[in-house]
């Protein structure tokens, strides 16, 4: 494959993985209840669309996470894990303060040498990281790329908080992107607002060998719903202009699956069916980073999505952060 342009970047094949330890509402609901927090299954169902999320084992890591789900995405693929040349993991819960998530998944995938880094971005953290992948093959300075979400939001909820520890899950999704001469990726936009700091955040920190703060994830789950419905369909409707495209030429929307309420509401203002929304919050909750390629991954491997479809996928998140990627699959 030359440099020569028109050069795309297009999905060669996707994967996931979620930890076994499936927890229902209903046990997170009685483990709250041995802390005097009330919570039912009813309240979590009515209000997000979640019945179930999976936890990781305490000594398991994103980067344990996005090994299965890079190695699966590379058989899908037909790639060799030595003929990738970037990796990208996009995740908010890192191993470790450094080395980067990507760095210590490529050394257990056996390769080394080629780019590595993660972004952080949140629950647009995929989107971002797509777009930043798409721009690195479009350019010629990447040819086979492993993009993964992995997240052990697990490991910063606050058990002790109903409104936020029932939302959440762990779990890990890929996609391996290739250079190619049809378009692939359409077109994406990115976007963040720092001012909304303080309605997703999780304030703490290492310093001095100590952790300062609270590191446990706060949110005001009524702001962060009124800008998330305001931006999701602001930035589909500027990724389909300008990728000269319509709602109507949508086939599959897969936005961040945190609430079902938000995500069909989008699909409601971007005059979809919700038959053409991908949804996996009911059994993954929340896994932020992880949520979009985990559902392409659950859609592709269900015989929703097919080749030649066309798929948006939406991300909003902490930050504030937002964006959107139209592609033919
Ligand atoms: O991933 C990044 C993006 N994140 C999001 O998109 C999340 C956006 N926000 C949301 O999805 C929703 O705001 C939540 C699901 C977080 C909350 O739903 P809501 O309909 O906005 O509920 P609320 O915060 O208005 O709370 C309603 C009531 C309150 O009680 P009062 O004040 O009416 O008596 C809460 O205390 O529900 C209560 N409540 C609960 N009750 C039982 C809050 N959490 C729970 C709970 N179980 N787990």
């Amino acid at each position: 494959m030359t440099t020569a342009f028109p050069r795309y970047a297009r999905i060669l094949g996707t994967g996931s993985y979620l930890p076994p330890h499936r927890v229902t509402n209903a046990e997170l609901a009685e483990r709250l209840a041995r802390d005097g927090i009330e919570t039912s299954h009813e309240w979590i169902v009515e209000r997000t669309g979640i019945h179930a999320r999976h936890f990781a084992a305490p000594d398991v890591t994103a980067s344990d996470l996005a090994l299965p789900a890079a190695q699966a995405a590379l058989e899908a693929a037909g790639v060799a894990a030595q003929d990738i040349d970037l990796i990208i993991v996009a995740t908010s819960t890192p191993d470790m303060v450094f080395p980067s998530v990507a760095c210590l998944l490529q050394n257990k995938l056996g390769i080394h040498g080629c780019a590595a880094f993660d972004v952080q971005a949140v629950c647009s953290g995929f989107v971002y990281a797509l777009t930043v992948a798409d721009s690195m093959i479009k350019s010629g300075a990447a040819t086979k790329a492993l993009v993964i979400g992995a997240e052990v939001f697990s490991r910063i909820l606050d058990f002790k908080d109903r409104t936020t520890c029932v939302l959440f899950g762990d779990g890990a999704g890929a996609v391996v992107l290739g250079a190619s001469e049809t378009p692939g990726i359409l077109a994406s936009e990115l976007h963040a607002d720092g001012r909304h700091v303080d309605i997703l955040c999780t304030p703490g920190t290492v310093s001095g060998g100590q952790v300062l703060g609270q590191p446990l994830l706060k949110m005001d789950g009524q702001a962060v719903f009124k800008l998330a419905v305001g931006v999701l369909e602001k930035v589909a409707r500027a990724v389909l202009d300008k990728a000269g495209r319509t709602d109507a030429d949508i086939d599959w929307l897969i936005p961040h699956q945190a609430n079902i309420r938000i995500m069909q509401g989008t699909a409601k203002k971007l005059k979809m069916s919700t038959d053409k929304l991908i949804v996996t919050v009911d059994e993954h909750g929340n896994t932020s980073a992880a949520s979009i390629p985990l559902a392409l991954d659950v859609a592709v491997r269900g015989g929703k999505i097919q080749r030649g479809d066309t798929v948006m996928l939406e991300g909003v998140g902490g930050g504030f952060t937002w964006g959107a990627v139209l592609l033919d699959f």
